[in-house]
């Protein structure tokens, strides 16, 4: 089993690359599977409805815990013993770190930890969809914004940067792509970089 993630602030355009890559992996024979963080079991469903609801005020520590308890039960139930070759996440332990260890100024210290503590397998490749917040958010705007989307350009400049700093400090694993390129040629610098793995 393989796992690579996906991430990047709002409106990079993550699905969009996730699903042109499953049908790559599909196509090759390959079983793949896409997971949303937080998300993707009933209970972490559930915990994801909490969390970005709009009319549910939440203090930072609880987002943080919460976020780690949905991707235990995750881990738990879709990772450990999965019959998948490939597991593709739409977001995963470094959105966390970029969120609310950068974005809320938690401590990064403390999420490694919760990292180790909830046992998170380490993705093959990472890649880092980036774009300035600003064209992100014109690219959503006609969506409706939901409680962590509603934290304002400073809030995702913090969490942007942040992304860009866990890119630098662990390149062999976390690609950056300049999300303002086309679907194919992102697609096609996703593919280059797996194709020197398998
Ligand atoms: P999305 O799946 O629709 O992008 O929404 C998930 C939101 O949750 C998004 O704003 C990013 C945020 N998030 C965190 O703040 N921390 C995390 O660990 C994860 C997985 C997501």
């Amino acid at each position: 089993m393989k796992i690579f993630s996906f991430e990047g602030i709002e409106g990079v355009g993550k699905s969009t690359q996730i699903n042109l890559l499953k049908d790559w992996f599909e196509k090759r024979n390959l079983k793949t599977i896409i997971l949303r963080e937080p998300g993707s079991t009933k209970a972490s469903e559930k915990i994801r409805d909490i969390l970005l609801s709009n009319d549910i005020s939440l203090a930072n520590e609880t987002e943080l815990l919460l976020m780690f308890s949905a991707r235990a039960q995750l881990i738990n139930e879709k990772i450990v013993n999965s019959k998948y070759d490939i597991i593709l996440f739409d977001r995963y332990y470094d959105a966390s770190i970029a969120y609310q260890g950068y974005g809320r100024g938690l401590s990064k210290d403390f999420i490694y930890n919760l990292i180790e503590f909830t046992k998170c397998p380490i993705p093959k490749i990472t890649f880092l969809l980036d774009l300035d917040v600003e064209d992100g958010f014109k690219r959503k705007s006609n969506d409706k914004k939901d409680r962590i989307e509603l934290s304002g350009l400073d809030f995702f400049n913090k969490v942007r940067n942040g992304y860009l700093n866990i890119a630098s400090n662990d390149p062999d694993r976390v690609k950056v792509i300049n999300a303002n390129q086309s679907q194919s040629l992102i697609h096609n610098q996703i593919i280059s970089s797996i194709e020197l793995l398998l």
